[in-house]
């Protein structure tokens, strides 16, 4: 019986954490507790924890009498949507959630326990990062988890919720993980806080200006999605979790799916006439996909190419398509990038891809090639050359030049090539084109305006269209828009089981 009581006491100190002053400070800051958050993620009642009473082993800086169960971070088991997964969760109230050498041991463990079993990890972040009064142990800890965030890479689906401050080497952990979602107004991530900032460039910036959800998910791209607040973000996270499979060997769930006609009316008339005009590409995906199913990745950042998540009867699959809305929806170092990263995360997890085209070439100019755009925009032609998931096309418009190349053309392994009859596939646009070789002729015209507009058109009626590429087998099908979802439905199913027998090699050497 006093066994018993012993325990109890010990486990109610384990769940204040630290204490109550500390927990309703957290509160008053708009964040909820490790605990909190984690009843919140999981289903009811699932969760198991690993090393409650777990302390940490420091004596210095007298340490040795602040002793917390759980040293500041809670971790275990449970299960979301009824499938298994591993977390931990960092407890700010707790040495700020600070990394000991102990608390790495605990986030190690149930990140063994996640990769041996298969199944998703989950970092709900949340720390004032290494653990001061442990130096080098603390550093060395975090490596730790570092090497095992790259062991499991494609392996297990792992997933970053960066829901406090997040600062100096603590970063490369979500940063190499797959998915970082961060909560606007109360987290942060940088590798040098303000204060190194404005010691080393003369710079004054605030926290948020710095390294906030809002500069991560718009300037650098660190961030995929952002949330309003913590329940968003967990609720986020489910989603997210929602199009992954458990691990590299499964398939993602599918929803169960009655198929009908499958014809959309409303997908007839989104490409203007003019091709210079926009339109908005999200269109076409909600015109596509299961009706609001579309799980957006990266939304605000790099916006001439979309990337993201939906449902296509029931199925999960992966879209990258480029947006007219934005820059003409031309491929630059940072759409290149966005997209190389999320069709590689697709194929790590057996998540099919659907590639939307419609795409005036590679940005030009020096800010561009000094860039490396050679580099970058190799980097998606490598991802999408690699993948070996089913691949499906739909040129809607414009699929010029070596973006012709780059957006999932047959050439590099795409399974179903599909044109809409407004697609125009060429080395360039009429105008270009027929600038250079008709050059001759217009010169020597008497109206050379004239002449270049009548060069333009007889361009534009020979080539600016799908029916070349058709001929010669490198579009399957000219399709009508509103057969796109049931073409794309069929073929994807046609494609489910789809195996490539892809060379031996230790890795391919992507141009990063
Ligand atoms: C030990 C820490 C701590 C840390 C915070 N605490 N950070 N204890 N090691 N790194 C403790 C505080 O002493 C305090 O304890 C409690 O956590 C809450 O901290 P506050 O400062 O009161 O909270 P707040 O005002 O919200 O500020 C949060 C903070 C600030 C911005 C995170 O605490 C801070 O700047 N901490 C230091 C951040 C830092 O420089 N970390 C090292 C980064 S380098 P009490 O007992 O008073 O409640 C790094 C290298 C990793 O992490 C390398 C990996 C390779």
């Amino acid at each position: 019986m006093q066994n018993h009581s012993a325990l109890q006491e010990k486990l109610a100190l384990a769940y204040l954490g630290g204490g109550e002053a500390r927990i309703a400070s957290q509160h008053g800051k708009g964040k909820l507790t490790a605990r909190e958050r984690i009843h919140l993620l999981l289903d009811p009642g699932s969760f198991e924890e690993v090393g409650t009473l777990v302390t940490h082993r420091t004596t210095d800086f007298g340490m040795g009498d602040q002793l917390f169960y759980g040293d500041g971070v809670v971790t275990g088991y449970g299960t979301i949507d009824g499938r298994l997964v591993y977390l931990f969760a960092q407890d700010f109230t707790v040495f700020g959630g600070s990394l000991s050498e102990t608390h790495a041991e605990k986030i190690c463990k149930v990140m063994d326990m996640a990769l041996k079993t298969g199944a998703p990890f989950i970092g709900l972040n949340d720390s004032g990062g290494a653990r001061i009064q442990e130096g080098v142990r603390s550093l060395g800890g975090y490596a730790d988890i570092f090497y095992r965030n790259v062991q499991a890479s494609g392996v297990i689906p792992q997933l970053s919720a960066i829901m406090g401050p997040c600062a100096g080497g603590a970063v490369y952990s979500p940063a190499m993980t797959d998915f970082t979602i961060m909560v606007e107004n109360t987290s942060y991530m940088f590798v040098t806080g303000p204060n190194v900032v404005k010691t080393v460039t003369n710079e004054e910036v605030t926290s948020e200006q710095l390294g906030g959800a809002s500069t991560h998910s718009t300037k650098s791209g660190v961030t995929h999605l952002t949330a309003a607040n913590d329940l968003v973000c967990l609720a986020k996270v489910k989603t997210l979790l929602s199009y992954l499979p458990q691990n590299c060997e499964e398939k993602p769930a599918a929803l169960p799916y009655t198929l009908g006609e499958e014809s959309r009316e409303a997908l007839e008339g989104i490409v203007p006439a003019s091709a210079n005009q926009p339109y908005d590409m999200r269109a076409v995906i909600e015109g596509i996909i299961d009706p609001g199913t579309f799980f957006e990745i990266h939304e605000n950042y790099a916006e001439n190419i979309v990337v993201g998540f939906a449902r296509l009867a029931g199925r999960s699959i992966g879209i990258v398509a480029n947006q007219p809305m934005s820059l003409a929806g031309v491929l630059d170092v940072e759409s290149s990038k966005k997209a190389a990263r999320f069709t590689r995360t697709c194929d790590c997890f057996n998540v099919p891809l659907l590639v939307l085209v419609d795409v005036p070439g590679f940005l030009p100019g020096t800010d561009q090639e000094w860039s490396g755009i050679i580099t970058n925009g190799a980097k998606l032609l490598y991802a999408l050359s690699e993948a070996t998931v089913p691949r499906i096309t739909v040129i809607t418009r414009k699929a010029y030049g070596g973006a012709y190349d780059v957006m999932n053309s047959k050439h590099i392994g795409a399974d179903l090539n599909y044109a809409w009859p407004t697609a125009e596939i060429a080395v360039m646009g009429a105008k270009g084109a027929s600038e250079i070789i008709f050059k001759r002729e217009i010169e020597a015209a008497t109206d050379s305006a004239a002449k270049l507009a009548e060069k333009e058109a007889e361009y534009a009626a020979e080539f600016a269209n799908p029916y070349r590429a058709a001929q010669r087998g490198f579009i399957d099908e000219v399709i009508a828009p509103r057969d796109t979802r049931r073409k794309l439905i069929r073929g994807f199913a046609a494609l489910e089981n789809k195996a490539v027998a892809t060379p031996k090699r230790k890795h391919g050497n992507i141009p990063l």
